[in-house]
């Protein structure tokens, strides 16, 4: 959509909104519709430019995608291995759709692909990974071709690190190929265990899936059937709004998704002295005066503190009496979003060489509208929740990014009563 997202601060919110189904779900389960036979629905899922990308490459191996309503829905084979390198260079999703395709054609060819500017992002754990199950890689300029001359087979790969998407590609080659996999040092995220229900309702033998060590029995290539399935909600998506009810103060419910998926965000906010109710599948958070700075956090693989949470945190935080610093172990990047919090007049410094933001916190004095541009998804949305901290207008472009990710996070906001709204240049209205 692009534009530019309008806030003006300082204004308590109140109200309830639902949190969308997750984008990181939807993104593999796209790809993994690739691996069966019969069509694919995903109910509910969010309007996000990552997923018309995926829809992109869907259509362009050879498949039916589109919208169904509100419901995204794939169908027929792949027949085409080969991926348009823009779309695919621009997602760092596309990296998903290789396995499928090499497990169905034997053969896949992408480009190295893009994403957030948040860290250097490599895939090396990827391929690795599908060599060992009797892939060949090579690289032919920017494009990487991967084959599979006599198939995939099972392996017992161990990942160097807990990589999501490194154990969705072992979850998607398993499932196609002959024998048994054995996956050690697993990333444990609840879209992984979201990816292996889909797939085993698919008619795939995953055991495991949110634990380290994932074992998958494989089909020898026959496809798996198509289901109807509705994705595990974004707890991305909820920590976004809890942390704009901390930073605007205010009382908000974000219903619809289960406390447990964002527990360290909750229990952060909570320390910081906001009130949290945690229904079994909803938060209602309450902030009425200054929060207090938490001391030390440090990100994770699940379930510690999400990565993706901890720019969002930061923003509800800079207004705290007292310090908070944020490390990240996962990004090398990920506190670009501090240029646009200092511009609003916040108290922030990056160190360790961009590993670490620490905030001293204004001690209750409010921030002041700022013109800010966001660089990448969650530091974009961490921009406009921290606005809403702010007295005045800020006005923040580079909405390309956070589009990736929220389906609407003017309109999530705008639903408690933030006053935010998007403004499009003139000639994109026609
Ligand atoms: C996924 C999420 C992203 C989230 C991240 C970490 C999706 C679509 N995106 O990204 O929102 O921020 O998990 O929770 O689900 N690494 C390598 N080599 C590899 C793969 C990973 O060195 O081949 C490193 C990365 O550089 C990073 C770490 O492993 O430092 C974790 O990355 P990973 O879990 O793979 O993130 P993504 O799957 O890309």
């Amino acid at each position: 959509m692009g534009g530019m997202i309008k806030v003006r601060g300082a204004r308590p919110l109140y109200g309830t909104v639902r949190v969308p189904a997750a984008k990181n779900s939807v993104l593999p389960l796209l790809a993994a519709s690739l691996l069966c036979g019969g069509p694919v629905r995903l109910r509910g899922a969010p309007r996000l430019s990552d997923v018309e990308g995926c829809l992109a490459l869907l259509r362009a191996a050879g498949c039916a995608a589109g919208w169904d309503g509100g419901d995204v829905v794939v169908s027929g084979q792949p027949s085409c291995c080969r991926l348009p390198g823009g779309e695919a260079g621009r997602m760092r999703a596309s990296v998903l759709f290789a396995a499928p395709l090499l497990a169905r054609l034997g053969r896949a060819e992408t480009v190295l692909p893009g994403g957030c500017r948040i860290g250097s992002r490599p895939v090396d754990w990827h391929l690795a990974a599908l060599e060992a199950m009797g892939a060949e890689a090579a690289f032919a300029g920017q494009r990487l071709i991967l084959t599979a001359p006599a198939g995939l087979h099972g392996a017992a790969v161990r990942l160097p690190g807990p990589s999501v998407g490194a154990t969705e590609t072992v979850l998607l080659a398993g499932c196609a190929a002959r024998g048994r996999t054995v996956l050690q040092n697993a990333a444990k995220e609840p879209e992984i265990a979201d990816l292996a229900r889909f797939l085993n309702g698919c008619g795939a033998a995953i055991r495991g899936a949110g634990s380290g060590e994932i074992v998958i029995e494989g089909r020898a290539g026959r496809p798996l059937r198509g289901a109807s399935y509705a994705p595990m909600p974004d707890r991305i998506c909820a920590s976004t709004l809890v942390c704009a009810a901390a930073a605007a103060r205010g009382c908000v419910t974000a219903a619809g998704c289960a406390p447990g998926l964002y527990a360290p965000v909750l229990d952060i906010l909570e320390q910081a002295g906001c009130r949290v109710l945690r229904g079994a599948d909803s938060v209602t958070i309450g902030c009425a005066g200054p929060l207090r700075g938490v001391g030390r956090l440090v990100t994770g693989g699940y379930p510690a503190l999400a990565t993706d949470a901890a720019p969002l945190v930061a923003a509800a935080l800079l207004t705290a009496r007292g310090q908070t610093v944020i490390e990240d172990r996962v990004f090398e990047a990920r506190f670009g979003c501090a240029g646009g919090f200092a511009a609003l007049g916040a108290h922030v410094r990056v160190e360790a060489g961009g590993r670490e933001l620490w905030i001293e916190g204004t001690g209750g004095g409010a921030l002041r509208g700022a013109a800010l541009a966001a660089g990448d998804l969650r530091g974009g949305a961490a921009l406009a929740v921290a606005a809403l901290a702010a007295e005045g207008e800020s006005r923040i472009t580079g909405c390309g990014y956070i589009d990736r990710g929220y389906p609407g996070l003017e309109a999530m906001l705008a639903a408690v009563g933030a006053q935010i709204c998007r403004e499009m240049p003139p000639q994109a209205l026609d």
